[in-house]
């Protein structure tokens, strides 16, 4: 036998043995209300399929006598929430993966809270499950949250549903009960492309039918809930999808050694393969592929592995390996869906990062193409995301990204963004396709820059943005800097927030979606100023971190002077200029600043001026000297 022929035979062993390992697994994510028991539903099955411990065993029994909420008997849904935080407060915090086992078939079974704010964790649960078990309580039926999660799942490629109608005992397992129940559900999960969807009546406190069948619901002719996890059929489909392997970090012990770690996130890699960088296109062939235990022959999702090329190819963090006959999409703009997670709504045109796979890029909202109700999945107009919502988005990136539509493949084609005020992960998202209009207009290339044209002026080109209350004298102060820099032969200009909302921005009001849409463009229109030379005052309100934080990355470091105006909401109220106060303490005027709309503070503002103790002449002097002393003057 030659060698060629060893090596396939031992390839195909190790094909079969995966393939049995894999047909053997079935991931699932329970989903539920608090109290629809999902808990006990999972200790139910734990405990049944006799994988707790004794010793766990006897631990449980004080436990409920401590937390239990069911008397005297064990309570099983101890045995589940491990957190101490959760027990006390009675409602599941965290993504739990468990793993148990039956003679059929192995389980990793993610637990995922109910409570309404925790859609992330579920989101989470099942980007990696093949089926999911709803839990509703057979008293209250079908719930809203019952529809976001069957929504969720399917949209995150769930194939499987279970509906779990939970608590059957309390309504003395009434046939009719369920019958009711299963006809909903049949009704709304027919509009979602599941593979396979079942309603399974069961008391998870009692047993009935979870792991055994019982006297109680003789009528059901179905099987048990761990029967069906046990027969339903998956099938696996990521080892046929294109290779992909996002770069977790380039592996440099020496000079000798130059690998590519990361999981494999798709498709089968062998050695000898061709591959490509997806960020440049360049291409090389797989050398080695390295592991702990040794160098492997062909990687499979879900390995790790370093892999090392025949050429020295530049390759980064972030970078995405892939077969070279099928590559995945280059964009810095995508139509995908979000689930939006965080407490701050999501506006448009507000900036977020954006992280996928082990890459992080800064990524703004450019248009909510439509909202999705998730009872009626009806498509619904919107300027903002609030929490739990979904949506329909185009995204923008700061730079292109390699992905594949979440269809294709789960990892590379999901991503999350993340609040840079916060660091929260704001949503969770699904790439659904790649657009291509901004890769088609390139920049142009012009001889006179910034700098030349700043000379000429004889200035260095800077941002003075002043931001404050309404009245708190922004434009005040801002019109006597100008003049001052006018009489020493400064060629400046002033965009200010009364006057740009003649004509620019005189389509938006003083929503806060609105607000981050004014801010953008004034900061887009001052980086053009900027790059034209001037020394540009800016006055707007502009009262959140975040589009303040965004003007200053258009331009240069040491170009953006962020001023606060840091006079007091009394104060302002008090001199009331415009007669504003007063009409919106009358309630004439929604969305004040300062009353009923939000007013942040800069943190670390280039100055601070109090018109309070000072003269707007004086303020401006200051200003005036700082800018002399920084050179810019
Ligand atoms: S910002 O919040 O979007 O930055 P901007 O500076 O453009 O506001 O406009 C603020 C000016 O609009 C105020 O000085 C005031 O004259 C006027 N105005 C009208 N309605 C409001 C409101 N609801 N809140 C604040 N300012 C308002």
């Amino acid at each position: 036998m030659n060698k060629r022929e060893d090596f396939s035979k031992e390839t195909a062993f190790a094909e079969y043995i995966s393939g049995q390992e894999n047909k053997g697994l079935l991931r699932f994510l329970t989903c539920g209300s608090v109290d629809d028991g999902k808990s006990t539903l999972i200790g139910r099955l734990l405990y049944d399929t006799k994988l707790i411990f004794e010793d766990q065993l006897s631990a449980l029994a004080k436990d409920s006598k401590k937390h239990g909420t069911v008397g005297e008997d064990i309570d099983l849904a101890l045995l589940v929430d491990g957190l101490e935080a959760e027990r006390e407060q009675g409602i599941t915090i965290d993504v739990a993966y468990r793993f148990f086992a039956t003679d059929k078939r192995k389980f990793i079974v993610a637990d995922t809270p109910g409570h309404e704010q925790y859609t992330r964790n579920m989101a989470t649960g099942a980007s990696t499950a093949d089926l999911a078990v709803l839990l509703v309580d057979a008293r209250k039926g079908i719930i809203t949250q019952t529809r976001r999660h069957a929504f969720i799942a399917s949209l995150l490629g769930v194939r499987h549903v279970v509906l779990a109608v939970n608590k059957i005992d309390l309504v003395d397992y009434s046939q009719d009960r369920f019958n009711e129940i299963r006809k909903d559900f049949e009704q709304f999960a027919a509009s979602f492309a599941f593979e396979t969807s079942i309603a399974i009546p069961l008391s998870a406190r009692f047993g009935d039918n979870v792991c055994g069948k019982s006297d109680n619901l003789n009528w059901f002719g179905g099987p048990t809930l761990l029967g069906h996890l046990e027969d339903v059929e998956t099938a696996h489909v990521n080892a046929e999808t294109p290779f992909r392997l996002p770069v977790q970090w380039v592996n440099r012990p020496d000079h000798t050694f130059r690998g590519y770690s990361g999981t494999v996130s798709g498709g089968t890699v062998r050695v000898g393969d061709k591959v490509v960088v997806s960020s440049s296109g360049k291409t090389s062939i797989v050398d080695r592929l390295v592991t702990y235990d040794g160098d492997l022959e062909e990687a499979i999702p879900g390995q790790a592995i370093t892999l090392t090329l025949k050429d020295e190819v530049d390759i980064s963090r972030g970078d995405v390996l892939a077969t070279s006959c099928n590559r995945p999409e280059v964009s810095d703009q995508f139509a995908s869906h979000l689930i939006w997670m965080s407490e701050n709504s999501l506006y448009p045109g507000r900036p977020y990062l954006l992280k996928i796979g082990g890459k992080t890029v800064n990524a703004t909202v450019t248009e909510i193409k439509h909202k999705i109700d998730v009872s009626s999945l009806e498509h619904l107009a919107g300027k903002q995301l609030d929490l739990n919502e979904i949506a329909f988005c185009n995204i923008s990136l700061s730079q292109p990204i390699a992905f594949d539509p979440y269809e294709v493949n789960r990892e590379t084609g999901s991503f999350i963004l993340i609040d840079r005020m916060t660091n929260e992960t704001a949503a969770a998202g699904l790439v659904w396709f790649g657009l291509r209009r901004a890769i088609n207009v390139h920049r142009q290339a012009l001889d006179i820059n910034k700098a030349a044209r700043g000379e000429l002026l004889n200035q260095k080109p800077a941002v003075l943005w002043f931001t404050g209350l309404s009245g708190s004298g922004k434009s005040t102060i801002a019109n006597a800097l100008e003049k001052k820099l006018y009489d020493l032969g400064k060629k400046t200009y002033v965009l200010d927030g009364d006057n740009i909302r003649h004509g620019l921005n005189r389509d938006l009001g003083f929503t806060e979606a609105d607000r981050v849409e004014n801010i953008r463009r004034v900061a887009e229109t001052t980086k053009l100023f900027v790059d034209a030379g001037l020394i540009t005052l800016v006055s707007f309100i502009s009262p959140f971190h975040s589009e303040r934080d965004m003007a200053r990355e258009l331009v240069e470091d040491g170009e953006f002077y962020e001023v606060h105006v840091d006079t007091p909401f009394e104060t302002c109220a008090e001199r009331d200029p415009k007669g504003l106060y007063a009409k919106a303490k009358a309630g004439e005027i929604k969305n004040f600043t300062g009353l009923d709309s939000p007013y942040e503070a800069p943190a670390n503002p280039e100055m601070r001026v109090s018109t309070q103790d000072k003269t707007p002449e004086q303020l401006a002097d200051e200003i005036l000297h700082r800018l002399q002393s920084d050179g810019v003057i």
